[in-house]
């Protein structure tokens, strides 16, 4: 539509309420926003009041929500002091051609009829949403953000939203303009009572983090493991016997992982925008989301979808990480379909009204005891379990996503000893992150985000291994029958432990922390 929208074609005079004798003809038109998944597109809202026995229909392909719109925008507008036109009222959803959802459509179809019927003059210059609850009280819809943007990047710089949902609209740098009822909405489109646009919310303090790397004892290799996850987004299994501090450590990645960029603050807050779980007074994320469902979760609720389609963990994970503790609980059929969204970072839900894609580009870390017992490998404490048992629960483990964790570290049980000892010496998690970032700005000024995202042409260009390093290569190649996919993951990983040094340069060390951190089948 490319953000340029008609206004009323042939402006009616006003006059006070009592329809019935307004000039035929005329359309008024009013700006929505229809919101599909993350996608977007501008509607314009027509109305249309025509001479004929009273009726109110709604066209251009609305859900049962939009559909329902009726019944709300009929009582609102009586209920708010307007007239509801006894005559045949059309509201036009254009472009028609997809499936519009939800009750966001309130707003502009209740201004577009009391603009056709002469109860509104002015004529509302911008993007209009909201639902009307029957006594014409705006409430806030879900997906306030993504629909903003869109406007935004059309060049419509004004936004008309439920005071619920205005933050959001702020945020994004829009000029809005929150409405509590449609009565203030029409008082202020007349200029009778004016209402002032609200200023952008201020962003949200970065949180303090429940765990930090600092007070987790011992465990040296999965806590580089953990660095060199954040550092370059890949992919992480913990596995090891009960109490060891596997969740701990999983817990603490979020104290580690770099701040958000700007675009991916937009980007994973309208995710959260369309799931209806934005802090009104904080709508942009600041922190990296750390999203941990339970492994009993649905299907429905890790990958998304229903009716409306809500984003899932998967994708409110979005730009941050995804944690699975107890990996081998989750159903099998439910970790299958992760593989998607690890290999092309956004998720497509195909359903009745059309397909809907959310982005879903994160860090999963996965925890697990090595068998039912916990205690397969532990030399202090004898595994139960029978060997078929040990088998079964590693055979729940889907090989395709296994075979997308580069990292994958035992995490062993920590002598007495060393937890009851003091140690000054241990690194704070504000240490690790700063490393982290730098390592990140490295990445960034190769053109990626992160090493994850480094491609097979990106491997061959910035993963060379230094002449020391490749006889080493050479003999993991031979010894551990890593495949092609393996190869180049291992040398992703061994440019993010040169990148957290500094060095651009892949030597021995670093193609060694690479081998040593995909030691465990
Ligand atoms: N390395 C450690 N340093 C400090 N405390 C630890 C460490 N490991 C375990 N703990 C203590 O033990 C508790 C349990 O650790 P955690 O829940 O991380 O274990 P886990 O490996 O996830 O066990 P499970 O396999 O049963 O899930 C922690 O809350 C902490 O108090
Ligand atoms: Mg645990």
């Amino acid at each position: 539509m490319g953000g340029t929208y008609v206004t009323a074609s042939s402006p009616i005079a006003r006059s006070p309420a009592g329809a019935s004798d307004r000039p035929v003809g005329a359309v008024a038109r009013t700006l929505g926003c229809a919101v599909w998944g993350l996608e977007t597109a501008l509607v314009t809202v027509e109305a249309d009041v025509a001479n004929g026995l009273p009726h109110f229909a709604i066209v251009g392909l609305p859900d049962t929500a939009v559909q329902e719109a009726r019944e709300r925008v009929r009582a609102a507008i009586r209920n708010a002091g307007f007239e509801f036109p006894l005559r045949r009222v059309t509201v036009n959803l254009a472009p028609a051609e997809r499936r519009k959802e939800g009750t966001g459509f309130d707003l502009p179809i209740a201004l577009a009829i009391l603009r056709a019927t002469g109860q509104l003059g002015a004529e509302p210059d911008g993007l209009c949403l909201g639902e009307l609850a029957l006594d014409g009280a705006l409430r806030p819809v879900r997906g306030a953000m993504p629909r903003v943007r869109r406007a935004l990047s059309a060049g419509i710089t004004r936004a008309y939203v439920p005071a619920g949902n205005a933050g959001e609209a702020a945020a994004l740098g829009a000029e809005t303009v929150p409405f509590a009822t449609l009565r203030e909405a029409v008082a202020h489109f007349e200029g009778t009572t004016r209402i002032a646009p609200v200023a952008a919310p201020a962003p949200a303090a970065l949180p303090r983090w429940a765990s930090d790397l600092g007070d987790i004892v011992g465990q040296e290799t999965p806590k580089r493991a953990l660095e060199i996850a954040a550092a370059g987004a890949h992919n992480l299994l913990l596995v090891g016997p009960p109490g060891t501090g596997k969740t701990l450590l999983a817990r603490a990645l979020p104290s580690i992982l770099p701040p958000l960029d700007p675009d991916e603050a937009v980007e994973a807050s309208a995710v959260h925008s369309v799931a209806g779980l934005i802090d009104p007074a904080h709508p942009l994320l600041v922190a990296r989301p750390f999203r941990a469902p339970h492994h009993t979760a649905s299907h429905l609720a890790l990958v998304g979808g229903g009716t409306p389609p809500r984003p899932g963990e998967v994708s409110l994970a979005h730009a941050g990480a995804l944690f699975l503790d107890e990996f081998a609980e989750y159903q099998r059929q439910v970790l299958e379909t992760l593989r998607e969204p690890l290999e092309e970072g956004a998720i497509t839900i195909s359903r009745a009204g059309g397909a809907a894609t959310y982005p879903a580009r994160f860090v999963l870390i996965a925890a697990m005891n090595p068998c039912p017992c916990g205690h397969s490998g532990d030399p202090t404490t004898e595994c139960t379990c029978l060997p078929d048992a040990i088998e079964r629960y590693r055979g729940r483990l889907s090989g395709p996503v296994l075979d997308r964790i580069d990292l994958r570290v035992h995490v062993p049980r920590v002598p007495y000893e060393r937890l009851r000892a003091e140690d000054p010496a241990r690194e704070r998690s504000a240490t690790v992150r700063d490393r982290v970032c730098a390592a990140r700005a490295r990445m960034r000024a190769r053109g990626r985000r992160t090493n994850a995202e480094l491609t097979v042409a990106d491997v061959a260009r910035h993963c060379r291994l230094d002449g020391a390093a490749e006889p080493l290569m050479a003999e993991a190649m031979r010894t551990r029958t890593l495949s092609a996919r393996g190869y180049h993951r291992v040398l992703r990983v061994a440019r993010t432990a040169a990148d957290l040094e500094g060095s651009e340069r892949i030597g021995p060390d670093h193609l060694a922390t690479a081998l040593l951190l995909r030691a465990l089948p």
